[in-house]
């Protein structure tokens, strides 16, 4: 059966300037790099038009200095393009290159307002000057002439998330944000003797229904949008689409099935850079590993926080009114 590819995350880099706590990137040992201008506009050349490109894996995507180049391509293939970024190298330079790019989207990591929680989670800058360069971004992009594009604050969830949720609301609300949204930790790879990392994983699943519930009230009241998933993934009436409809290719080239599991040395399905897209697309490899997604026994998905995740469905989907 030919599936149709309808989103693409490419990785710009896959360095960073961050060592967050629950990162993969943060316990591997990959070798480090960027994606050129030119390898970029090759796989451009190579992958199929899709109705959107995503500019993130693993590693600070504002680190590649043609980033801005990057997205006007992709937004010449007529793609929505966006990006996912710690927000800590968001100069008003930088940002004024993006808008006028025309980036579509942009999502900033943030979890959480208290500067030691901060610390733990994402060590790399403080959160005041993350929520300043923030606040640059709001403003520039309110005066330019791309008002559309949307700006949303990215939340893991962690207990520390829970505790400042509804602050975190009402600050997205104030800086003229357009969304906060939450996504489950994934936390397959992170060793379980780690006292620190466990405690992240700890969640108390009524305090996330009450805390989201809430939220999800004091967003609408403040005219910001709110994204929140099913923690209990109880309802299984929702399988992830990834494997078959999106993909994620490294900086490197590596074709795998999605951002949650973007680890070419754990599975990938061919390097685009020795191969052409439609020949890894419907490959063997990749073909048996939708069956398996399929009959629900893909073991590197089976802790996934995303597997029943409803993050492709229209009412926790970001994205999901760009694609009628
Ligand atoms: C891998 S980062 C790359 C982009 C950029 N460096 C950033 O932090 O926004 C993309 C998103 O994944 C989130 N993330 C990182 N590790 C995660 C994990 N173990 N589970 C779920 N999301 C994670 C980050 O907080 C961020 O929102
Ligand atoms: S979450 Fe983003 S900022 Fe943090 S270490 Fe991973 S790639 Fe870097």
């Amino acid at each position: 059966m030919r599936q149709p590819l309808l989103r693409i995350q490419i990785e710009p880099t896959n360095r960073c300037n961050f060592k967050c706590s629950y990162c993969r990137r943060t316990w591997w040992s990959r070798p480090n790099g960027d994606m050129t201008l030119e390898k970029f506009m090759l796989v451009l050349d190579k992958v199929p038009t899709v109705p959107r490109i995503h500019l993130q894996g693993v590693g600070e995507p504002l680190l590649n200095g043609e980033l801005s180049k990057m997205v006007r391509s992709a937004r010449s293939s007529g793609a929505r393009v966006g990006t996912t970024t710690n927000a800590s190298l968001m100069t008003r330079n930088t940002a004024t290159e993006l808008l006028n790019a025309g980036i579509n989207r942009i999502n900033l990591s943030v979890d959480t307002l208290d500067p030691l929680a901060f610390q733990r989670l994402r060590a790399g800058t403080t959160v005041t000057s993350v929520i300043r360069k923030i606040s640059a971004l709001a403003d520039i992009r309110s005066k330019t002439r791309y008002p559309d594009t949307q700006l949303a604050l990215a939340l893991v969830v962690t207990p520390y998330v829970l505790e400042k949720l509804q602050d975190i609301i009402q600050l997205a609300a104030n800086l003229g944000l357009d969304e906060v949204y939450i996504q489950n930790l994934n936390s397959v790879f992170l060793t379980t003797n780690n006292n620190d990392l466990q405690q992240l994983c700890s969640i108390d699943h009524e305090k996330y229904r009450e805390a989201t519930l809430t939220a999800g009230i004091n967003a609408k009241k403040a005219g910001i949008r709110f994204l929140a998933p099913d923690i209990d993934c109880a309802n299984h009436s929702y399988r992830c689409q990834w494997p078959f409809h999106g993909c994620n290719i490294t900086w490197d080239g590596f074709v795998s099935p999605c951002c949650l599991q973007p680890d070419p040395d754990l599975l990938n399905f061919g390097n685009l850079f020795e191969t052409d897209f439609e020949t890894i697309w419907h490959s063997r490899s990749y073909r048996d590993f939708r069956a398996r997604v399929t009959a629900d026994c893909e073991p590197v998905c089976a802790e996934c926080p995303a597997r029943y995740g409803n993050m492709w469905h229209p009412s926790a989907d970001p994205y999901a009114k760009y694609e009628s």
